[in-house]
C-alpha cells in the first residue's frame, strides 16, 4: 500500500469535505498519512488530526515563510507538541527564498533551531528549500544533518545535489512535479536517486500531477506519480509502491511501530 509522505490535510481547501476524504484514503489504498505542520496553528491542527484518525502521523514544525511568528515562548509549545506520541518528525523546516519574507537572517536562525530541536528528540526533519540551494545545505552541514536524517520533501534542485542529500542520509520526496511535461530536471533527479532513498508525496492541496494539475491535490493522486516513476526508473509501479512505503516506514515509524 501507498505511504504519503506529505499533506496538509488541516488546510482550507479541504474545509468541506475533510472527513468523507479522508475516510475514503485507505479503501483507496493510502496506507499512512504523515500531516505536515507549516505554522504553529497547523502544527496544532496536525496533532488533532493524528487524534481523529489511525493512520495519520505528524510533523511539528514552522515553514520558514512562517517563521517570523516564532518567539521563546511559542517554541517551548512547538518543542512540547513533538512529544505527542503521533508525532514522528519536525517540519516542515528550511529555507525559501522565493518568497523574500521574513528575511534570510530570520529564516537561518529558525532553521537551525528547529534542526537542533529534531536532533535533541531523536526524530528525523522533513525540510522545505526554494531557491536556496546553498544556504540550506551549508546549514545542514553545519548541523550535521547527517546523524539527525530526514527528507528533502518536493525537490527542486539537480541530480548532482540530490545525490548529495543521499550522501547526507537523506531521502528525496518525489511529488507531482515529475508528471509535468517541463519536469525534465525532476526526472533525471529520479534517475540519479537510488529507489530505496525514494519517499512518494503529494504537498497537497498544492502540485496535483498530470492529469490533474491545477486541481486541488490530495493522496489519491499519488498512483499518477508512482506510475512516472516506474517508467523512469524502469520498474514495476508495485515495485515502487513497495519500496517507497519501506522507506518511509524506515525514516519516521520505526520508534512507532
Ligand atoms: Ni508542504
Amino acid at each position: 500500500m501507498i505511504f504519503e509522505s506529505h499533506a496538509h490535510y488541516d488546510d482550507d481547501a479541504f474545509d468541506e469535505d475533510r472527513q468523507e476524504l479522508l475516510s475514503s484514503l485507505q479503501e483507496n489504498g493510502i496506507e499512512y498519512v504523515i500531516n505536515v505542520g507549516a505554522s504553529l496553528q497547523s502544527t496544532a491542527s496536525t496533532v488533532e488530526l493524528t487524534k481523529r484518525y489511525p493512520f495519520i502521523y505528524g510533523a511539528a514544525g514552522v515553514h520558514p515563510s512562517e517563521t517570523a511568528e516564532l518567539n521563546e515562548e511559542n517554541f517551548t509549545w512547538l518543542v512540547k507538541q513533538c512529544s505527542q506520541p503521533k508525532i514522528v518528525a519536525v517540519g516542515e523546516i528550511g529555507l525559501d527564498y522565493y518568497w523574500k519574507e521574513p528575511e534570510e537572517e530570520i529564516q537561518k536562525v529558525w532553521f537551525a533551531r528547529q534542526l537542533e530541536l529534531a536532533r535533541s528528540i531523536k526524530k528525523p526533519v522533513i525540510i522545505h528549500s526554494r531557491d536556496a540551494a546553498k544556504d540550506t545545505f551549508d546549514i545542514m552541514c553545519a548541523h550535521k544533518a547527517e546523524e539527525i536524517g530526514g527528507v528533502v520533501h518536493c525537490f527542486s534542485y539537480s541530480a548532482e545535489m540530490a545525490q548529495e542529500y543521499v550522501k547526507m542520509g537523506f531521502y528525496i520526496g518525489i511529488g507531482g512535479v515529475v508528471t509535468f511535461k517541463n519536469g525534465k530536471k525532476m526526472k533525471e533527479v529520479v534517475e540519479a536517486v537510488p529507489l530505496d532513498r525514494i519517499l512518494l508525496e503529494t504537498d497537497s492541496p498544492y502540485l496535483a500531477p498530470e492529469p490533474n494539475r491545477g486541481k486541488r491535490n490530495s493522496s489519491l493522486n499519488i498512483p499518477y506519480i508512482a506510475k512516472q516513476i516506474a517508467v523512469i526508473k524502469d520498474v514495476s509501479y508495485e515495485e515502487v509502491v513497495e519500496a517507497t512505503n519501506a522507506n518511509a516506514k524506515r525514516l519516521f515509524m520505526n520508534t512507532c511501530e
